[in-house]
């Protein structure tokens, strides 16, 4: 058991950073790629930090972080990995405390990301249209908020981001920032940029051009000023076998093009 009573998981790691997710309670239980056991049975005599056998599988038990909760999420809408919400995260400014609005909350690939940084003092607000979405994002949010030592106060609407404002401003007063991750995000940045504060930042999430050239439109004629659009790019290196290391033969993907908007005061009328 943890501190809160609830019941305590556990990451078994692969040395090559595949991850199972365990929780200890009593029964027996299908674990996907490790087979069928009583946890409470399979880890009685081992600690964090020790090493143990599963089938063919030698593992590393260790405390579950987002890393691992991330590699045994449900996805059924596609997400926002690592290289974009790492981006993202720092380039707004967001922090312990934040109040941030993201959506569509899908799978919560990105909710899963600024949870991870917000601590119990931020506010989280997802918001998904389509509810057999929002229930694969609310699952996996549910488990990190019991692998986190500290979660945010999370709100999930379920609704239309166009139509939101009223919602989120019986959360909160303002927001810090706002992700949007739909088809149209031009739609809804009119909706959304009311709910900043001065100085608060507006991010789209936009896989093609003319959803990034719509996007920046709509955003200059709600008056934000772009402080940053672009894509990221990744390229992983490996070690070659015959020594040294070097680019690895997978292709450089394309993720999305990514814009961000700051909210300025405005100029006083002459
Ligand atoms: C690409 S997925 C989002 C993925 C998510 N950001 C993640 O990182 O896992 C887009 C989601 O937006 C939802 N959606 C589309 N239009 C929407 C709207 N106007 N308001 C709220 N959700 C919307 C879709 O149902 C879908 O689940």
């Amino acid at each position: 058991m943890n501190e809160d009573g609830g019941s305590e998981w556990v990451a078994l790691r692969e040395d090559d950073g595949r991850a199972y997710l365990l929780q200890r309670t009593p029964g027996e239980v299908k674990v996907k790629g490790l087979g069928r056991f009583d946890v409470e049975q399979l880890l009685n005599g081992y600690s964090i930090g020790d090493r143990i056998t599963v089938g063919q599988k030698s593992l590393s038990i260790v405390d579950p972080a987002l890393p691992e909760a991330r590699r045994n999420m449900a996805r059924r809408a596609q997400v926002i990995g690592i290289k974009d919400s790492g981006f993202l995260i720092s380039w707004m400014g967001i922090g312990v405390g934040s109040k941030v609005l993201e959506g569509g909350h899908g799978s919560a690939g990105l909710a899963m990301h600024l949870a991870n940084v917000l601590g119990s003092s931020g506010t989280l607000i997802s918001v998904e249209s389509r509810p057999e979405h929002a229930e694969v994002g609310r699952a996996n949010m549910e488990r990190l908020a019991e692998v986190l030592p500290e979660f945010p106060d999370w709100h999930l609407i379920d609704g239309d981001l166009i139509e939101v404002g009223q919602a989120v401003s019986g959360i909160c007063q303002s927001l810090d920032a706002a992700i949007i991750d739909v088809a149209e995000p031009w739609q809804v940045v009119p909706t959304i940029e009311p709910l900043l504060r001065a100085g608060g930042r507006l991010a789209c999430y936009c896989p093609t051009t003319v959803q990034l050239e719509r996007s920046w439109e709509s955003a200059q004629r709600q008056g934000l000023v772009i402080e940053w659009a672009g894509e990221m790019i990744e390229r992983k290196w490996v070690k070659a076998s015959k020594g040294g290391v070097r680019p690895g033969n997978q292709p450089m993907g394309h993720t999305a093009f990514l814009l961000i908007a700051a909210k300025i005061v405005p100029h006083e009328e002459e």
